[in-house]
């Protein structure tokens, strides 16, 4: 074969080579072989020095002409695969802006604070102010204070957490060393009723206070029972406090809370801090009264426990019983959140399912 003939071949198989490069490293590689110090076109192109004299010329014309083609190959084809690198780098780091985005999720209040914030504002309305207290009780404040005396059924061990082990009341104490028992004895609240005497301990009279807070009770979860619920206690102290005011407040309450249609009742009942005391319902906010299901047909739902405050209760925190009087009330948020929003079961408060707490 002839040197031109080598050449041509050269030529169309050096072609193909460029052309299938994918790869800049290839197309190096492909050049190297081709165009580099001991490539093949150099190879012939040292040959055409021993050609005959009269061939030389054209055969190095060729060789010029096919180098010239390789190098031209070589940079379209490399333009060619930094282009192709460019466009798939840019379609894998596109940015479909019409894509929906992904919502963060937002945190919301509980349902059970918001329904506490809704009771306390339609009082804090009504010119009252908001205290607290401890969730870790003493039995006097929990108990003793709120004239429950030391066998009251409440305090069983059965409806109480308590947290002190060890310590009890024995037969035949004083009442000095039936408060000084009372005062190491410390339990979870059952109510938040022991923040009437915190507050009046600590302060005179006149006093519109409102207190929320979480309570225990020794209960076995069911639809309505839950170890861990909240109540939301409201007091009024001053001089010539009457029934009437105490009716009169919560009417304006059950009325903000549920609409202005509904009407309240109060049934005689009994609570050992209130004297006298009262149950408190609401006309049925589902069937407006008519009787359903939810109130059992009685057109009355129960809300809250009430009554004028114990003279016994003022003597324990040193006012004078007959110069002040006072009401007390005290409501389960839960309940009120209950038949507010059509909530079937109290563990849903606390079972922290987003599809649930998401609705509100
Ligand atoms: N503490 C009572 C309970 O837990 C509720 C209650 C009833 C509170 C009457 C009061 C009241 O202040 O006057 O069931």
């Amino acid at each position: 074969m002839s040197l031109l003939e080598d050449l041509q071949k050269l030529k169309s198989e050096g072609e193909k080579a460029i052309e299938k490069a994918t790869r800049l490293d290839q197309l190096e590689k492909i050049r190297i072989t081709l165009l580099g110090r001991k490539g093949k076109l150099t190879a012939l192109i040292k040959k055409v020095s021993s050609l005959p004299l009269e061939e030389r010329p054209k055969a190095g014309k060729v060789a010029n002409e096919i180098k010239d083609f390789f190098e031209k190959g070589l940079g379209k084809r490399k333009k060619e695969i930094e282009e192709a690198a460019l466009k798939k780098k840019l379609k894998e780091e596109v940015v479909d802006l019409s894509l929906p985005g992904k919502l963060p999720l937002v945190g919301r209040p509980h349902i059970l604070n918001r329904v506490i914030d809704e009771i306390t504002e339609i009082f804090i309305g009504l010119g009252y102010e908001v205290a607290e207290g401890p969730e870790v009780e003493l039995d006097y404040y929990n108990f003793l204070a709120l004239n429950t005396p030391v066998d009251h059924p409440a305090r069983s061990l059965q409806d109480t957490f308590y947290i002190t082990e060890g310590i009890s009341f024995g037969e035949g104490l004083s009442n000095q060393e039936i408060k000084e028992i009372s005062s190491k004895i410390a339990l979870l609240r059952t109510h938040t009723s022991p923040i009437q005497i915190r507050v009046m301990e600590k302060r005179k009279p006149p006093l519109f206070i409102i207190a929320p807070g979480r309570c225990f009770r020794h209960d076995v979860p069911d639809a309505t029972h839950s170890p861990q619920f909240h109540q939301v206690e409201g007091f009024a102290v001053d001089q010539k406090i009457t029934l009437g005011d105490l009716k009169g407040t919560l009417e304006v309450f059950v009325k903000e809370m549920f609409g202005q249609e509904r009407k309240i009742r109060f049934r005689p009942s009994f609570f050992p801090f209130t004297e006298p005391s009262a149950e408190v319902d609401v006309s049925c906010i589902i069937c407006d009264g008519r009787g359903c299901r939810i109130c059992k047909e009685s057109g009355w739902l129960e809300i809250l426990g009430a009554g004028m405050i114990d003279p016994n209760v003022f003597k324990e925190v040193g006012y004078d019983p007959e110069s002040v009087t006072g009401f007390a009330f005290g409501m389960g948020v839960e309940r009120i959140a209950m038949l507010k929003y059509g909530i079937n079961d109290i563990r849903l408060f606390f079972e922290n399912d987003l599809r649930f707490l998401q609705q509100f």
